[in-house]
């Protein structure tokens, strides 16, 4: 299964879905970059998460914080005191690990472990000329300070009433121990987290709300029932702010592993935040004249996360080839069966041959008519075949292929990548086709 991986991350290079940073240097840690297929598929990811958050629900509102903050609120959210890892490192190999992930030896080399020491995962700066501990200022490590941060501004611009919801995407940075599995665990990334505001009597309704509405997203976007589950975390492994959390988990192929994280936070930041500044951030009922901190349920999923999660649940590999006409033997056929919303390019315009003007001349004016209404790649490069097993290989939807029958009676043939099955289509009806098809 572990093969599994290593294969996409070398469709994922191929494919320009993702890159190693900085790779002539010999690359950055755990560091990625996304290329043109990557960042498509991210920003559909981000695109469906704030569409389904805010468009979809009642008293959602967006922000957008900065990633630079007071360092204030890094001690009032208790980060820089309780957000940190074990790190214990083999006395031979020298390799660091999470202290849960070495529990007796070395799980590389079964050397001897060091005592675990602990170590903060914040990522530290400075802002200003002087490095000094005055300027020292931190890199967010979740994107929700922002939304603490602009709770009353938010409250008072938009006239709202608790219960509601505020949600933000954004960068945020950790200095993990041990980056691993491709962009399961990295040290820069992205966070899509939403706050529910609400009564503190009325917070364990919502959080069985919220956690089942992230449950039906992963569903409703491809995610089998079998590969996803919900698992509470036991006091003792939960973050330092969450009284309760239920961690969503697919089954990725080196085990199940956390993609979103729904924690009941309590009033803890709205309190200490509070404490900490000198503000008051309690919220008035103006109906019951009650006075009291919002209770916060917190949805917390990774893009990056949940786009390796869509990526290996749609790497489909066929022994032998997809197409079963000919007798030849063929080498194992790769198909990105990445559902229709997320595909990074929508439809593929090929002509049938590069060396008729005629063909080419339709295939391109095809082309050039279809890319303002959805992610399109024209290729006239090697055979069709060729093309399309390339295609099946990045996740295009359809393919409009314009042929020597276009010529004649002004059809297209229309192929679809999980069917494989062709159809012909007039070309003056193929814009509606496709928006029917794609909707
Ligand atoms: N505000 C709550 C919070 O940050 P978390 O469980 O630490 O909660 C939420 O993180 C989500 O962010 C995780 O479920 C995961 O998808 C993503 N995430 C966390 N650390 C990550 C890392 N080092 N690399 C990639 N994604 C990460």
């Amino acid at each position: 299964m572990e093969n599994k991986i290593s294969k996409i991350v070398s469709l994922a290079k191929r494919r320009g879905f993702i890159f190693p940073s900085s790779e002539i240097y010999g690359g950055f840690g755990s560091s990625y970059d996304f290329g043109p297929l990557g960042v498509e598929m991210k920003r559909n990811i981000k695109q469906l998460w704030w569409q389904e958050m805010i468009n979809n629900h009642d008293s959602v509102v967006g922000l957008d914080a900065a990633i630079l903050m007071n360092p204030k609120v890094w001690e009032a959210s208790g980060h820089l005191s309780g957000f940190s890892d074990y790190l214990v490192e083999c006395k031979n190999c020298k390799k660091r690990f999470k202290s849960e992930e070495a529990k007796n030896k070395c799980p590389e080399c079964g050397g001897e472990l060091l005592k675990p020491r602990k170590f903060n995962l914040m990522m530290k700066t400075f802002v200003g000329p002087v490095e000094d501990s005055a300027s020292t200022a931190y890199l967010r490590a979740e994107t929700c300070q922002g939304i603490y941060m602009n709770f009353e501004n938010v409250l008072n611009s938009m006239r709202l009433k608790i219960p509601f919801g505020i949600a933000q995407i954004g960068k945020a940075f950790r200095n993990e121990v041990n980056p691993k599995n491709f962009i399961f665990r990295t040290r820069e990334f992205e966070q899509m987290e939403m706050q529910w505001f609400c009564h503190p009597k009325q917070a364990n309704k919502w959080f069985n709300f919220w956690k089942k509405e992230r449950i039906n997203w992963y569903l409703s976007l491809g995610i089998p029932k079998k590969d996803l589950r919900a698992v509470e975390i036991s006091a003792k492994q939960r973050a330092h702010y969450a009284q309760k959390q239920v961690d969503i988990e697919y089954r990725f192929p080196f085990g199940w592993g956390e993609i979103e994280g729904i924690h009941y936070r309590g009033d803890w930041d709205l309190s200490n935040h509070s404490k900490y500044s000198g503000k008051d951030l309690k919220y008035f009922d103006q109906e019951s004249k009650e006075k009291y901190f919002p209770h916060i349920i917190e949805t917390s999923v990774g893009v990056e996360r949940s786009l390796f999660a869509f990526l290996i649940n749609a790497y489909e590999e066929v022994k032998g080839g997809r197409t079963k006409t000919t007798k030849a033997v063929k080498e194992a056929e790769v198909v990105l069966k990445i559902h229709k919303k997320l595909a990074p390019i929508k439809i593929a315009v090929l002509p049938l041959v590069k060396n008729k003007p005629k063909i080419v001349k339709k295939a391109k004016e095809i082309y050039q008519t279809l890319k303002p209404h959805f992610t399109c790649l024209y290729d006239q490069v090697g055979s069709i075949g060729r093309r399309y097993r390339r295609i099946d290989e990045t996740g295009v939807l359809l393919a409009v292929t314009v042929d020597f029958q276009t010529l004649d009676d002004k059809t297209v043939t229309l192929r679809d990548r999980d069917t494989m099955k062709q159809e012909r289509v007039k070309a003056e009806d193929l814009l509606k086709t496709l928006k029917e098809k794609l909707k």
